[in-house]
């Protein structure tokens, strides 16, 4: 079975994916400086599969590291590249960081599948590229315009879409799949793994997770006057482990010489809307648990409204995120209960 290079494996989707790999049979090679992750990530991955993936703590902007990567592994076949950093606030107060992180390593990696002809990379952009679509474009399809990006974070997915069309147009053997993510939440259903956000989280979930389980004290719901049917604003949430799968089906769809494209582009999402107040209610119905949470004003920079159509990954890779909304805030809350256990 083919080996996949996944950049930034150790990490929230990442890990999510390396799993629903080898539970595929694939091979997996993480690449991860763990900047934002923890070894013990692996020993999660190990116990949901029965395997432990192959790990080399390395940064991907380090092309010597890389390198010896490349020559250790001269079996891999197609690269996942999540490995970034994605603090959208962060990225306001230290762009250079997010450029140098985030660009420099996707011109590494592409050099590098180059010189050991690795043809095939999946890339994690984002449904940031599209900020706040207008009405005709609502759900987003993958041909809604793309918007000047509102942050550095924002910048980098835009400008590292660019480069990879750039470079499968002067390589006609470079097969790039880019995924859009929309919202990702939730953990695997065996709470083995999940996200691990450092310090206070900014995402949504987390926050609401933290807070049930006393660790945060209010939620701050920011906005209840946006032009929505409650007033606060409206994201796509989808559950990690179907986004994880999309993965699969990408890597496998390009493995197979079925892209019919050399660039491929998916909006990864629900094509249903969820405001942040249905979230709410939905997570304190679902578990039982006492929510705190207060109505503030609105947060600088967010979009009121946007939800995908993800009619093309649906009928193109035969993939679909319908795992229902209770569930996937079930698993979320078990994995911050999971986490209380392990202190
Ligand atoms: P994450 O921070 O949990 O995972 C990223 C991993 O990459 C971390 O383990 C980190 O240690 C590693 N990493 C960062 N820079 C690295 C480098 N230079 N070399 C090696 N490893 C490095 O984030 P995530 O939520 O799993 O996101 C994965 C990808 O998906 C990112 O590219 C992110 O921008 C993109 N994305 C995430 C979301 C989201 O809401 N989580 C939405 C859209 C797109
Ligand atoms: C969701 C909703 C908030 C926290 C960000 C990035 C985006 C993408 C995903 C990577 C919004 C509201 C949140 C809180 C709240 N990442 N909220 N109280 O803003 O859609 O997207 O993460 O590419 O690029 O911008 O996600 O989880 O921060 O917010 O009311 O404490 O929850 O206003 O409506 P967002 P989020």
């Amino acid at each position: 079975m083919s080996r996949i290079l996944v950049t930034g494996g150790a990490g929230y989707i990442g890990s999510h994916t390396t799993v629903e790999l080898m539970q595929q049979g694939y091979k997996v090679t993480i690449v991860d400086n763990l900047s934002n992750s923890n070894i013990n990530v692996l020993d999660g991955i190990e116990a949901i599969v029965g395997q432990r993936p192959d790990f080399a703590q390395v940064d991907c902007n380090d092309q010597a590291a890389m390198e010896q990567v490349f020559a250790t592994y001269p079996d891999i076949e197609a690269v996942i590249h999540f490995a970034a950093s994605k603090a959208v606030g962060e990225s306001v107060e230290k762009p250079l960081l997010y450029y140098r992180n985030n660009i420099g390593s996707l011109i590494t990696l592409l050099e590098l599948m180059k010189k050991h002809g690795v043809r095939n990379i999946v890339f994690s952009s984002s449904c940031t590229v599209y900020g706040q679509p207008d009405a005709d474009h609502l759900p987003v399809g993958e041909d809604a315009p793309i918007q000047k990006a509102l942050s550095p974070y924002g910048n980098t997915k835009q400008i590292n879409e660019e480069i990879i069309r750039d470079e499968a147009h002067a390589d006609a053997n470079l097969q790039a799949i880019l995924l859009r993510y929309f919202n990702p939440i939730g953990a695997h259903p065996s709470a083995l793994i999940g996200e691990l956000p450092l310090g206070v989280p900014q995402n949504l979930l987390p926050f609401v997770t933290q807070t049930a389980a006393g660790i945060r004290k209010e939620l701050k719901v920011f906005g209840d006057d946006y032009n929505t049917p409650d007033g606060s604003c409206i994201r796509d949430y989808i559950y990690v482990v179907d986004l994880a799968k999309a993965h699969v089906k990408a890597v496998e769809r390009m493995l197979t010489g079925k892209s019919a494209e050399q660039v491929e582009v998916f909006n990864l999402g629900t094509g249903r809307g969820l405001s942040v107040l249905e979230i709410v209610r939905t997570f304190i119905e679902v578990t039982g648990v006492n929510l705190p949470y207060q109505i503030v004003g609105r947060r600088e920079g967010d979009i009121e409204q946007v939800w995908a159509n993800p009619k093309k990954a649906n009928d193109v890779l035969g993939w679909r995120a319908d795992t229902p909304t209770a569930d996937i805030l079930a698993s979320a809350w078990k994995w911050q209960c999971h986490l209380a256990d392990k202190k």
